[in-house]
């Protein structure tokens, strides 16, 4: 299920919550009499059965979520987790007064408010939460099966940044730029290798972070992205100052690149060489005397 209902979800109980909670305030909290007592105690009644029901329901679809991926638990969620448990006791508490327990009537507003408490900070932490950085968050449309698809790159900087780090560290993710297609490729050969890690969204997630965070836009150069390549990948053998201390023309340029492509074939993929070349080519550059083309 999407965050989007869960929090609406959440955000519902809230609601009821507070309409069982201002039925009873009515009742029984007003100076004169109340000329309705019947309505207001059935619909109290309601409210707090839909509200139990709701709640029961939110738990279940909570703990198929917490089962699909137990590795990941941030703070955050434990204090939710704790929270949204906490509720099931008291309103268990809450219950058992009212049906058995008349004694502690006197007491039961206070365990409606601890209820409702418990309910607010619950929802307020994640739904609430949610529809924050949802407002703040930047989008990239990519395509998904021949769908155009919103996606939600905050989202995909978190599954990058919890789910990419069991198997390698994060720098081995960051040093590499690469296009949309080869990312796909990517993300989807890494989620092969453990397929219950990653959603289907967390996926779709997690490329639109790199896509739009490490991508090569193979439609246009940019001497950004072949700067980058450099700096991340012609170190490995020599210092950088042997690249960077040197000009020369475009050609000359193009045949060291194929030299350094031959000492090692995984270096640069193709849209690789073509901004690294690109940046040489412009940065670096030597006016050719006679043109070779
Ligand atoms: C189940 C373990 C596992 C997970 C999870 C995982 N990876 Fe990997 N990753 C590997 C292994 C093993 C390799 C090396 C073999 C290969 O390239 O297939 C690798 C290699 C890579 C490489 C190439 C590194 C290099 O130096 O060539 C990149 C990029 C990468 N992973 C990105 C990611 C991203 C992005 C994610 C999260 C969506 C991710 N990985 C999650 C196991 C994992
Ligand atoms: C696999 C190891 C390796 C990597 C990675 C590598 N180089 Fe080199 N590079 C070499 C070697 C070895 C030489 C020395 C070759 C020679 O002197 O003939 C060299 C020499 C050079 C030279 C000097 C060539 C000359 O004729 O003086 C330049 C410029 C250069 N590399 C650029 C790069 C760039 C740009 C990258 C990143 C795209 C890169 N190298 C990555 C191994 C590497």
């Amino acid at each position: 299920m999407k965050p989007t209902i869960t929090s609406l979800l959440a955000f519902g109980l809230l609601f009821i919550g507070i309409i069982a909670v201002t039925f009873i305030i009515i009742l029984s909290g007003r100076n004169k009499k109340t000329s309705y007592p019947d309505f207001f105690r059935w619909a109290h009644r309601i409210a707090g059965y839909a509200f139990f029901a709701l709640y029961l329901f939110i738990c279940y679809v909570m703990s198929l979520k917490i089962t699909s991926d137990p590795v990941t638990w941030s703070a955050k969620d434990v204090v939710h987790a704790y929270l949204g448990l906490a509720i099931f006791p008291l309103l268990v508490a809450k219950v058992c007064v009212v049906r058995g327990f008349k004694k502690y009537y006197q007491r039961l507003p206070i365990y409606g408010m601890i209820v409702m408490i418990a309910v607010y900070l619950t929802v307020i932490m994640s739904g609430g939460y949610f529809f924050l950085t949802l407002a703040r968050s930047h989008y990239i449309v990519l395509l998904q099966q021949g769908r155009q698809v919103k996606v939600n790159i905050s989202e995909g900087r978190k599954v990058v940044q919890t789910k990419c780090i069991s198997c390698h560290s994060l720098e081995r993710v960051y040093s590499h730029l690469k296009t949309e297609s080869e990312w796909r490729e990517y993300v989807a050969r890494m989620r092969a290798k453990d397929p219950s890690r990653l959603s289907d969204l967390e996926e779709l997630q997690a490329l639109g972070f790199l896509v739009k965070n490490l991508g090569i836009n193979e439609a246009e150069m940019n001497i950004q992205t072949g700067m980058k390549i450099i700096l991340n990948k012609c170190h490995l053998c020599h210092t950088l100052e042997r690249v960077f201390q040197q000009k020369r023309t475009k050609s000359e340029w193009i045949k060291v690149i194929e030299m350094m492509r031959t000492f090692d074939p995984q270096l640069l993929s193709d849209s690789e060489t073509r901004q690294v070349n690109y940046y040489l080519g412009s940065v670096l550059l030597k006016q050719e005397k006679d043109s070779d083309s």
